[in-house]
């Protein structure tokens, strides 16, 4: 009986020490942030009139977020660039600096991914900022990225007779891409599509924080 309660506590410290260590003592840390500017006022205060950074997701770019999950994109695309000195992210133009907690705030389900098959996302809506060029890539990605191994997603979008004229969002799809629509057709984005490009637009980390500048 002795060595039970003994094993019992041992076991319990152990997970109360984890628990303290790993949940708590990060909420402390960093539960508590919020949206702010770029400079603080004397008193450490957000300054009046700027803007406060990060701004929460459309409703439309949540939806596309979703769709990014679904579609298992966070399975090739981190979001997260890493600090100068950390790898090449500076190098390769993924972001301006290295990315904060205070980033993700707003997100419930924090999409850091750890493979990284394609570039990584956390800033594509600023250095990417073209709708066209991602309905096509998403359609086709071998059609914008010669030679690219990212799956094409066709079934987000809608093959389909041309009325009586074209579609305002019809996409351009080059006669060389293995998706080409037959003549008199035309490809449009679903909903789902709409809703993921808005997402990808909305992913970018191109302001400043009090804690974290540009290039570093
Ligand atoms: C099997 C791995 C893989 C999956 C899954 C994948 N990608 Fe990619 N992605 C890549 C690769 C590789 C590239 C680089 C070549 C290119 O541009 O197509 C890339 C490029 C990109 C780019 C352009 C990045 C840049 O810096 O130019 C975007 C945007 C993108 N992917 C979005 C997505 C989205 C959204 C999904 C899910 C619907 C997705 N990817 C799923 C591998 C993947």
């Amino acid at each position: 009986m002795k060595n039970i309660t003994t094993i019992f506590l041992v076991i319990f410290s152990t997970l109360a020490f984890s628990w303290v260590g790993l949940v708590l003592s990060s909420h402390l840390n960093l539960g508590g942030l919020e949206p702010t500017t770029a400079e603080l006022d004397e008193e450490g205060n957000p300054i009046e009139g700027d803007t406060l950074n990060p701004q929460p997701l459309s409703g439309i770019a949540r939806t596309g977020k979703d769709i990014y999950v679904d579609q298992g994109c966070i399975y090739c695309h981190t979001q997260q660039v890493r600090a100068k000195g950390f790898g090449a992210d500076f190098e390769r133009g993924w972001g301006d600096r290295q990315t904060v907690a205070r980033d993700y705030i707003y997100q419930e389900k924090v999409l850091l991914g750890t493979m990284r098959t394609g570039p990584d996302l956390a800033n594509i809506g600023a250095r990417n900022p073209s709708k066209e060029w991602h309905y096509l890539h998403l359609y086709d990605p071998q059609a914008t990225s010669q030679g690219s191994i990212m799956p094409p997603y066709p079934y987000l979008f809608e093959v389909r007779e041309i009325g009586d004229t074209p579609s305002p969002n019809a996409l351009q799809v080059p006669a060389s891409s293995a998706f080409a629509p037959p003549a008199g057709y035309e490809v449009v984005p679903t909903e789902r599509a709409d809703a993921l490009v808005e997402y990808l637009l909305a992913l970018k980390i191109d302001y400043e924080l009090p804690e974290m500048k540009n290039s570093q």
